[in-house]
């Protein structure tokens, strides 16, 4: 154990326990200690010399195992992967601190609402939390789901003064809506750009590399792509698998993709025109014969004001001269299809829980779906063209692929494709993620200025 308690602690404050020292756990652990709480932690027990050597004089105290942790601790988070939570809670649930509550850092919570629910001594209260970012990404502004589960309601008064350092905007839900709306703001938003990455991958081509990539918001579909498969395949898997909102969602937008491009294969004008324009109604309310009201005039904003913003991020040689290269957005359109076949209203998931990659996604969708033309250009494109239809082609069958690996509920089957398409894009990470933070940060500025 390391030795030096934390000197700023401040006594009748709660011991806070981490159990799960990777990414996140360390990111509240180092937050939660600077902000004056006592903060025991540990991960697995092979790794206790490692860590302990590693937390030496930091006043983070590194403990044996979660026993140790659930021992001591009055706040204990779990934050391990959401495949390993259910054995990691029969393990050490039984050793919670008589009146201590648990919380799970999980981005799925059905296998961790099960575990505590089965686990968890009765005398243990339940207040768990999820910080809707990655563990690069500043806790500011971000939201930090709060779900109040069992206990009295002094235990969430305490969790929220425990988080205050964190400066987050709480949003309260329960176990259940927590997995509906980050099913919509996460996976199945993931599966759209792991399907994009996939077809590049498979289409053997490097976006960057091509005009037809490189400008507007196909700089957007590309950041974002390479931002996610240089992320932990994991997260994506357990928040893919392990919720049952997501599993639905999932499944509907590879259905929705491969209804969508059968009917441009096809040249099936009118229907597919009937589709897209009725999914636009019902997700964003304009009829087809009807602009977006502008903001003046009492609409909403658009989240993406220009393109030229959009154009200083791109991963690849710009050309200002180049014609647009007509694009069907299958993966755009098949989006809108999903949410209006399911009849999911993003932009109330976004108030609530939105990512800074879901407010991009949105963004996309929003901007393709508002101007008339653009969508019009879309559907022609999607029945005539003939540049990007191999690129759709790719982009049906990966959906299809990541839907049926999801429904299969196989981690080891998303651990190699994911891996697969990552290490083809792996030698662009470190400029795309630097070039994402960079768009992300501009673009929710110039949505701040602009509010
Ligand atoms: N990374 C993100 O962007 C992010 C964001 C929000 C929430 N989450 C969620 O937070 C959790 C942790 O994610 P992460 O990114 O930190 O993953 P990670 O792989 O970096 O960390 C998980 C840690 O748990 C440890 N662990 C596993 N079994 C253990 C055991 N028996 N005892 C102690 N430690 C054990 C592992 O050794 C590992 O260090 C996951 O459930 C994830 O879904 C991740």
């Amino acid at each position: 154990m390391s030795t030096t308690a934390s000197t700023s602690a401040v006594a009748g404050q709660p011991v806070i326990g981490i159990i799960g020292m990777g990414d996140m756990g360390r990111l509240y652990a180092t937050k939660l200690s600077a902000g004056g709480y006592r903060v025991v932690v540990c991960d697995k027990p092979d790794l206790f010399d490692r860590l302990s050597a590693e937390f030496e004089g930091t006043g983070i105290e590194v403990l044996a195992d979660g026993h140790a942790v659930s021992r001591l601790a009055d706040f204990i988070v779990y934050s391990v992967e959401a495949a390993a939570i259910g054995a990691v809670v029969r393990q050490y649930g039984p050793s919670t601190k008589i009146g201590a509550t648990v919380a799970g850092q999980t981005s799925v919570k059905a296998p961790e609402k099960e575990a505590f629910d089965k686990y968890l001594p009765a005398d243990v209260d339940i207040v768990s939390v999820h910080s809707l970012h990655g563990p690069s990404v500043t806790t500011e502004g971000q939201p930090l789901i709060i779900i109040h589960h069992r206990g009295p309601q002094e235990k969430v008064t305490m969790v929220e003064e425990i988080f205050q350092s964190f400066k987050s905007r709480y949003v309260y839900l329960s176990y259940d809506e927590h997995d509906e709306v980050t099913a919509n703001t996460q996976a199945v938003t993931h599966a759209a750009f792991l399907s994009m990455g996939m077809a590049w991958k498979n289409g053997s081509s490097y976006p960057w590399e091509e005009t037809k990539w490189v400008s507007g918001i196909e700089v957007v579909k590309v950041n974002i792509t390479l931002r996610i498969y240089a992320a932990k395949w994991h997260v994506y898997a357990g928040l893919a698998i392990l919720n049952p909102a997501a599993q639905r969602q999932i499944q509907q937008y590879a259905r929705s993709t491969t209804e969508l491009m059968k009917l441009m294969l096809g040249g099936h004008r009118d229907e597919l025109a009937r589709r897209v324009w009725a999914a636009r109604e019902a997700v964003f309310g304009w009829a087809e014969t009807e602009d977006p009201v502008h903001d003046e005039d009492g609409g909403r904003r658009p989240i993406l004001l220009s393109e030229d913003i959009l154009n200083q991020f791109s991963l690849g040689e710009y050309d200002k001269k180049r014609d647009d290269q007509p694009n069907s957005h299958l993966s755009l359109l098949a989006m809108v299809d999903c949410w209006a076949a399911l009849d999911i209203h993003p932009f109330k998931h976004l108030d609530v829980a939105g990512t800074p990659v879901f407010m991009l996604w949105i963004g996309v969708a929003e901007y393709l779906f508002r101007s008339r033309e653009r969508l019009a250009a879309a559907i022609d494109a999607g029945l005539a063209d003939r540049v990007f239809r191999a690129d759709d082609l790719e982009f049906t069958i990966a959906a299809r692929g990541w839907g049926e690996c999801v429904s299969f509920g196989n981690f080891d089957l998303y651990e190699r494709r994911f891996l697969d398409t990552a290490n083809f894009f792996a030698p662009r990470f470190e400029g795309a993620s630097k070039m994402g933070s960079k768009m992300i940060k501009t673009i929710q500025e110039s949505q701040q200025r602009s509010n």
